[in-house]
């Protein structure tokens, strides 16, 4: 097989109380790629289409991870990869992380998979790290590997998949202003309290056993984030008002998805959710804030072949 045609997912990550931890894949939402074989060596992105992104191989995520990947291997041949991007850039559903996965993933398969998942999400945070100056897997791991994800540590990596339970819907609002990772990292804290820390790592560890158990209503007590969220909050209007309109339409939970500016709810099946869907967008209708709101499924699957 010579080209390969993917779609990488987009992803949530932190999911409330697990910075740089936790995330999970979503459905339908996500960019396609083609990447070929090409006689010449190298790497080369030879089409973007849907956002400007760079040419350059080494500015462009999914450059930054192929060439990764193309380091370690010894062949006579290159690589080509074209770009359909749906996820805008800077919108906090993890869209530098589906281009990072998505040349590594398209390669892997071309070579005849000799490289474990692991490994690809280890190469795509290479890519990752261009983006947002940090090599963090929240949202690649779950792009990779599909369902809820945790990041135990980073060095050496090690990924512990979590159960996804069936009826978990995630509403996204996604106001149209670009936060870039970078700079909503740099205006986190150094520093926290330890009351804050206890309870952060007293939500974590409920929320992964309330993943194990399908208990939504600990999943509900548990999505709270005291840590990163009283401060990226400040970047993105009207958050606030839509986690409280989300929590007062019955969602489980609610908070900012990767960096922002997205925010996402969690809720116990797909009425609820398209019925805080419904509400998040009558008031972001009545806002000068162009939006775009996506429901769906917790993707089990991840990233996968189109054809
Ligand atoms: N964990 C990352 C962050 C995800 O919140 O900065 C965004 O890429």
């Amino acid at each position: 097989m010579e080209t390969i045609r993917i779609f990488s997912p987009a992803t949530v990550a932190n999911v409330g109380c697990g910075f740089d931890v936790l995330g999970f894949c979503l459905d339908k939402v996500g960019d396609e790629m083609v990447v070929k074989k090409t006689q010449r060596k190298g790497i080369f992105i030879t089409k973007i289409e849907g956002f400007e992104l760079p040419y350059d191989v080494y500015e462009n995520v999914a450059g930054v991870s192929a060439l990764a990947m193309y380091a370690v291997l010894d062949v006579e041949f290159g690589f080509e990869i074209e770009i359909y991007k749906q996820i805008k850039p800077g919108s906090g559903i993890g869209s530098s992380a589906a281009s990072a996965v998505g040349s590594v993933f398209g390669m892997n398969y071309l070579l005849g998979n000799p490289f474990s998942k692991i490994e690809l999400i280890k190469f795509a945070m290479k890519g990752e790290a261009i983006a947002s100056k940090s090599e963090h897997a929240d949202n690649i791991a779950p792009a990779v590997l599909g369902g809820f994800t945790l990041v135990k540590q980073s060095n050496p990596l090690e990924v512990i998949q979590l159960p996804s339970p069936d009826a978990l819907h995630a509403v996204i609002v996604h106001p149209q202003i670009e936060i870039k990772t970078a700079d909503s990292r740099a205006v986190l804290p150094e520093y926290i309290t330890l009351t804050d820390a206890i309870s952060q790592w007293s939500n974590v560890g409920s929320l992964v056993h309330a993943l194990h158990t399908s208990d939504y209503n600990l999943m509900g007590k548990s999505l709270i984030d005291v840590v990163i969220e009283p401060h990226r909050s400040k970047l993105i209007p009207n958050f606030n008002s839509l986690r409280k309109i989300s929590l007062e339409n019955g969602a489980l939970g609610c908070s900012i998805s990767g960096s922002g500016p997205s925010i996402f709810s969690l809720c116990k099946g797909l009425e609820n959710a398209k019925k805080v869907e419904a509400n998040q967008r009558a008031f972001m209708a009545n806002t000068n804030i162009h939006f775009e709101t996506h429901v769906s499924i917790i993707n089990k699957e991840g990233i996968k072949i189109l054809s």
